[in-house]
């Protein structure tokens, strides 16, 4: 496949640049690259009513007039990413916001909550349970609204001097504003992308340079939770005024083989002194080592390259060089994801000025209409899950560990394909895919020019679309995991035809400006293919149409549009692209609850008399109900096996996440996830693992056998497994032994009645024995167990161990449906940071340590106090229970 546009935005451009001052010191020194955690000891203080008359732009919902508009003086930090030199953005005279109390040194922030980053203000809550809420049910009930104000003192030494001295953002949910010692420096308002301002102008030596951050969350800006606060990590970067520009490499391959590879590298030099500068560039290549991800030996060193970069200028280098019998990057588990690492030199004047460091992976990809994805010339199914950006009970505060263990689970499911929806997410979580084997659809906007909320991005895309465009593909471009960009999620201009795809087409072309080696791709969940919209990405995303969208006889009830599977009819009209399903399913369900009468059909829109209680908030877990637009996995899988040529899914979604409660919007969080929000699998787990991982052994019974209400009553049987043949036993009787006919993709007994005792399933693979599952009656509950994900943790203060709570009987038997009100405590050097039990009507806040089980589980988030060493207990404690303890190490 062939993708138009070319880099030349990136080559020789010269920009106005802000701050091309020298710095207090006026003296050039030059010591590398400094990067800097700044996330530590902020002052935080945020307010629900504007505390001081400042706002990044007039809103329309609101007319709040009198209030000071500030975007006249933000923009122009968009300005290293806007290709047209008449469009950047003067800074007009003044100092905005100058003689706000919060943004002085002279201020008293002593009685603001003292806070470390990352940070969401809103996850502690408590949760909205009122009817109709300022933040409700789509957006997770939580206070994530208001003006929130951080500040910090940042100290220059005489090391600094001469050098540039950057903030780096990588998140701060929303309209960041900065000011330092008083001044303003700039800002981003997209809370999704990672920024950075040059924070050297406004410096002075010493300890008490005062940086104040200020925030404003509207409370209709999103869909579902975004969170609040500085959410992602917070750099200091410091670097010589000649330096390799932001985010200024990008390292592609092409000729991909087993044998040999040859590896592209542009860098971006900058400077921002006030005379040229005569440059000499080195890189060289290492592989990283998958085990310490520590780079190893040389691999090969690009050619040296001199050059001349004038002042105020930024110049582009390109370099080639063919690596011999690479290692590549491939998706797990089929293949396995090798990493390299450039790493530039930049002399000058006899010195090392800058170092720069560049990881990268070595892959080939093919996106053909008829055969999908082929990777390193090997066909991939693309057996992916859509990921919101929040970490369950932890909120949108990134933790690395939290991410990893989402990714884990979704490893063990089968799963090696990620859609980041719908926003570019932490950096580290790309470092995780690149490190895992997972491949990205890296995404970036909900909406453009039509709003979805009142307060979404449609009231900045004007001004915005371009840098935040630019700025997403340049941070994330290196990672090989990410294989395609998606510059839009089911957004409204899909229907307005020429004014629709015109944007659609600016937006494709700014975007392979910036990359030309990958795809671009934007979901459609309602154009059609006679529309114009489709033509322009290069890749057909299709959100639900593929399965068809309220196409069968239990969706006739339902309003809204209905269209019939559309893999055929998009396949026929694009025969030229590749067509995947960016979103499937929207299947529904609470973990480990059943409700009776279940659907005879294969997929069913839930409602209270079929699948579904609306006063308990709960879906049954049998797993054929859904969204009213969508569709049980069986239905999806049968419409992929009938159409081969689609490269495969991203389900809707792997984990449950706070916000889009549907069907219940009184609930906090989601139910289409295969895993819930704290982590434990639905039996939903087992029928994707059953059809991505084939080979694994295994069979799984639901529901659970516990019914003393239904005895003598059709209580229908489900087995998920990959296997061909199933008998299904209760108390030791046959209950028939099925075959899986074609198409289908789960055992179903359904008439089995019901009675107390074992029910027990013997699988069958090509005629031979397989796998066998049993579920038995328990007693009551009568103790409680915990377990750890992980018994040593690190005493790092961001270490986290995931600890199970499970409810028992006398036998040791896991009550699967018990809801004992637990009590956990912990003592030694450690806290725990937040409970869950995954139920997303549990209006409990989530640092509570009272939480009750919800199908007999419930689960503490327990964190290391930095430099704590030894022991720390964890107890749970339950009325009338047998209570259980469990021991932690710090390292
Ligand atoms: C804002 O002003 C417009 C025009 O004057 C008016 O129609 C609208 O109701 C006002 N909105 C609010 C929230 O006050
Ligand atoms: C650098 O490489 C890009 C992409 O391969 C190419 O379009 C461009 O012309 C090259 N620029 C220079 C200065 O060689
Ligand atoms: C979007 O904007 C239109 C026109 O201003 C308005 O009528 C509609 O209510 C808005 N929709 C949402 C979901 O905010
Ligand atoms: C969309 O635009 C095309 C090209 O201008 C035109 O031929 C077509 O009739 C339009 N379709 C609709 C539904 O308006
Ligand atoms: C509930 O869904 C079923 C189909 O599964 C449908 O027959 C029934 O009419 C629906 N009930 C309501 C109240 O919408
Ligand atoms: C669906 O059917 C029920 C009765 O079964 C009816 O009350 C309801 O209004 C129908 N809903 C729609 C959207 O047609
Ligand atoms: C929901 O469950 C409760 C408790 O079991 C029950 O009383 C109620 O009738 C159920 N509601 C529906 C709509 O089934």
């Amino acid at each position: 496949m062939k993708f138009r546009g070319s880099n030349a935005a990136l080559l020789g451009v010269s920009c106005l640049l802000q701050g091309k001052v020298a710095n207090a010191y006026g003296i050039r020194g030059s010591t590398g690259r400094e990067r800097l955690s700044l996330n530590d000891g902020w002052h935080f203080w945020r307010s629900e009513t504007n505390p001081d008359g400042l706002i990044y732009d007039y809103r329309p919902e609101t007319n709040e007039t009198d209030l000071q508009v500030l975007k006249p003086w933000i923009l122009p930090s968009a300005n290293s990413f806007i290709s047209n030199l008449a469009d950047v953005y003067q800074r007009p005279p003044g100092n905005p916001g100058g003689d706000v109390s919060y943004v002085q040194g002279s201020f008293d922030d002593s009685a603001w909550e003292t806070v470390n980053l990352p940070h969401d203000w809103a996850i502690k809550g408590p949760f909205y349970t009122e009817e109709d809420p300022i933040i409700g049910g789509g957006m997770g009930r939580l206070p994530v609204h208001g003006i929130g104000w951080y500040r910090k003192k940042l100290s220059m030494t005489s090391a600094d001097a001469g050098r540039n001295i950057y903030l780096e953002v990588d998140g701060a949910m929303s309209y960041a504003m900065v000011w330092l010692n008083g001044n303003l420096v700039g800002g981003w308002p997209y809370g999704y992308n990672s920024f950075r301002l040059d924070l050297t102008p406004y410096l002075h030596p010493g300890d008490d340079n005062q940086l104040a951050i200020r925030l404003d969350n509207p409370p209709d800006s999103a869909r579902w939770y975004p969170g609040g606060g500085i959410y992602r990590n917070v750099w200091l970067t410091k670097v010589d005024n000649l330096q390799v520009a932001q985010w200024g490499t990008f390292v592609s391959s092409r000729e991909v083989s087993a044998e040999s590879a040859i590896v592209d590298l542009t860098v971006q030099i900058e400077n921002l002194g006030d005379t040229g500068r005569q440059i000499e560039l080195t890189t060289g290549v290492h592989l990283i080592d998958a085990t310490t991800g520590q780079p190893g030996a040389e691999v090969v060193t690009f050619p040296q390259m001199t050059a001349t970069v004038e002042s105020g200028q930024k110049q582009a280098v390109n370099q080639s060089v063919t690596i011999e019998n690479p290692m590549l990057w491939g998706p797990w588990p089929a293949q396995s994801p090798a990493l390299y690492v450039a790493t530039t030199n930049l002399h000058a004047d006899g010195m090392v000025v800058d170092t720069y460091e560049t990881r990268f992976g070595i892959r080939s990809l093919i996106f053909d209409p008829d055969q999908g994805l082929l990777v390193n010339g090997e066909h991939i199914s693309v057996q992916g899950v859509n990921q919101h950006h929040d970490l369950g009970a932890l909120g949108a505060a990134f933790n690395v560990r939290a991410a990893q263990r989402q990714l884990e689970i979704l490893q063990e499911l089968g799963c090696n394909a990620i859609r980041m929806s719908h926003n570019p997410p932490a950096p580290e979580l790309l470092e995780l895919t690149d490190q895992m084997g997972f491949l990205v659809m890296d995404e970036i906007f909900d909406s453009w020019e039509l709003n979805k909320t009142d307060s979404d991005f449609h009231l900045i895309f004007p001004d915005w679309h371009e840098p935040d465009l630019r700025a997403f593909i340049r941070r994330d471009r290196n990672h090989p995991s990410i294989i395609a960009w998606s510059y839009g999620n089911e957004v409204g201009e899909q229907n307005t035809n020429e004014t629709g795809a015109a944007i659609s087409q600016r937006l494709h072309d700014i975007l392979h400006e910036e990359d030309p080696t990958r795809p671009s791709t934007v979901s459609i969940n309602s154009a059609l293919p006679s529309y114009l919209f489709p033509r322009v990405p290069d890749l057909i995303s299709l959100n639900y149409q593929g399965a068809g969208i309220r196409n069968t006889n239990p969706y006739s009830n339902q309003t809204g549009i209905r269209t019939m599977p559309m893999y055929p009819s998009y396949h026929e009209t694009f025969p030229d692209k590749m067509i995947w399903t960016s979103e499937s399913a929207s299947t529904l369900s609470t973990r480990g609850t059943y409700i009776f009468p279940v659907t005879d059909d294969i997929s069913a829109p839930v409602n209270d008399t079929s699948g579904g209680n609306s006063t308990l908030e709960q879906v049954s877990a049998y797993e054929l109900y859904t969204a009213n637009f969508g569709s049980s996995p069986d239905k999806v899988f049968a419409s992929q096996d009938s159409n081969p040529y689609v490269a495969g899914e991203f389900v809707w979604t792997g984990w449950d996440y706070i916000g889009e409660p549907t069907p219940y919007y009184s609930a906090r969080s989601s139910y289409s996830g295969i895993i819930d929000l704290a982590g434990f699998k639905k039996d939903r787990f087992y029928l994707y693992q059953s059809r991505w991982r084939p080979d694994f052994p295994m069979a799984h019974i639901l529901p659970h056998w516990n019914w003393p209400d239904r005895v003598g009553q059709v209580t229908p049987v489900h087995v998920f497994s990959a296997a061909d043949e199933a008998e299904l036993f209760l108390n030791g009787r046959s209950q028939g032994r099925k075959t899986k006919e074609a198409l289908t993709y789960r055992f179903r007994f359904d008439d089995v009645v019901y009675e107390a005792g074992e029910v027990h399933v013997v699988t069958y693979k090509t005629g031979q024995q397989w796998v066998t599952d049993t579920v038995r009656t328990t007693g009551a509950p009568a103790q409680l167990q915990l377990i750890a994900d992980r018994s040593t943790i690190a005493a790092d203060g961001l270490d986290l161990s995931f600890v199970t709570l499970e409810v028992i009987d006398d036998k040791g038997e896991f009550v699967r449906d018990a809801t004992n009100a637990i009590t956990f405590s912990i003592e030694g050097p450690g806290e725990i940071v937040a409970t869950d039990n995954g139920d997303p009507a549990d209006m409990v806040s989530f640092p509570s340590l009272e939480r009750n089980a919800y199908s007999g589980l419930a689960l503490a988030i327990v964190r290391g106090v930095r430099g704590g060493t030894g022991t720390v207990t964890i107890t749970a404690t339950a009325e009338g229970l047998a209570g259980a303890q469990l021991k932690l190490e710090l390292q």
